[in-house]
């Protein structure tokens, strides 16, 4: 069974963009919010970045729930498997396997801000899947939590959030975002993460800045999605990718910086940006997390941590909290 709830409309998607690119660009320094790197572009060159030899934390994250996928559907023991960011799903299809062979999962509840990627691939997964409830939701897991279909009288939930997505927010958001996270589960039900680890800054830095530039193209994407969605007129070529490791705050920061001075305008937001030769603007962070740190963080949220295994390497880890 499949169905699928907009909970952002096209106009809602609109005015959040608008407001973000507004803020970001009149800022020093310029920065925009990584959520919109995923039109269905970005969604795609995401996945082509998971395959890239420099990305290690896809298959770090794959070789642990090939490994441990059984433990955690015996410790969730759910009736649901909620997924934030679900992207492609194709990890999680190891985790859909191990619930239903545990016996008692009948719903999965995708939930991407990236519309058309998330109706094509969480259909697939319903065509995949028969007898598993799909119940994707369009939404911003920033704004949106609320408005989950989250049965409380089903059974116990799985709530995961997997990629180190998380390491994409603020410090301050992803606090908020773990609070709001707990705030949506009931008592038995449990929180799934994967995060990547602090690791020597060098495999960091080539991580977000592969050979073959695929990574540059997905930075730049962001260019490409303010030009199609708000009449912007960036020469996404007018600006350099950088990856750099931010060692006191333990996390990559990608960049675009300008090449040249140029000026930029924005027709439906009315709006004229200047950028200066070799001026950074800043579209990601991605955290790196440590196993004592991320233990408080989820304490701090109510959340008590159960589990915690990392690949061989010891690159990535994925943790199982309970939300009692
Ligand atoms: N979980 C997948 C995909 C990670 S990429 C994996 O591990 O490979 C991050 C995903 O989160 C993308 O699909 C993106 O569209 C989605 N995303 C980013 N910010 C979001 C937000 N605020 N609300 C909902 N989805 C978001
Ligand atoms: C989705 N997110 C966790 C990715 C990351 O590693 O921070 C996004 C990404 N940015 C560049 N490469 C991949």
């Amino acid at each position: 069974m499949f169905r699928i709830d907009r909970n952002l409309t096209a106009d809602d998607l609109d005015k959040a963009l608008r407001a973000d690119v507004i803020e970001g660009l009149s800022v020093e320094p310029k920065r925009l919010p990584p959520k919109w790197f995923y039109d269905e572009r970005g969604s795609a060159l995401f996945e082509e970045i998971t395959g890239l030899p420099e990305y290690y934390p896809t298959r770090a994250e794959r070789a642990i729930l090939e490994r441990h996928s059984q433990e955690i559907a015996e410790a969730a023991d759910a009736v649901a498997l909620v997924e934030l960011g679900s992207g492609s799903g194709v990890k999680t299809r190891l985790l859909l396997d191990a619930m239903l062979g545990h016996g008692r999962l009948k719903r999965f509840v995708p939930v991407d801000v990236s519309g058309a990627f998330l109706a094509s691939s969480a259909q697939r997964v319903a065509q995949d899947y028969p007898g598993l409830d799909v119940h994707a939701v369009v939404g911003d897991f920033e704004h949106h939590l609320g408005l989950l279909p989250v049965n409380e009288h089903e059974g116990p939930q799985m709530l995961a959030v997997l990629g180190s997505t998380i390491g994409n927010q603020e410090p301050d958001e992803r606090a908020g975002f773990l609070r709001d996270v707990h705030a949506t589960l009931d008592f038995g039900d449990s929180f799934l993460l994967g995060v990547d680890l602090v690791k020597d800054p060098a495999r960091l830095v080539a991580a977000y800045d592969d050979a073959q530039g695929v990574t540059a193209e997905f930075n730049r994407n962001v260019l490409s999605v303010i030009n199609h969605r708000l009449g912007g007129d960036f020469d996404p070529e007018g600006f350099d990718h950088v990856s750099r490791w931010d060692a006191e705050q333990e996390w990559i920061e990608m960049r675009l910086r300008s090449r040249t001075h140029q000026h930029v305008r924005v027709a439906d937001l009315d709006l004229e940006v200047e950028f200066f030769p070799g001026e950074d603007m800043r579209t990601e962070i991605s955290a790196k997390f440590r196993r004592e740190g991320l233990t408080k963080e989820l304490d701090t949220a109510g959340f008590t941590l159960t589990h915690w295994w990392t690949d061989p390497a010891g690159d990535f880890a994925l943790c199982l909290s309970t939300a009692g």
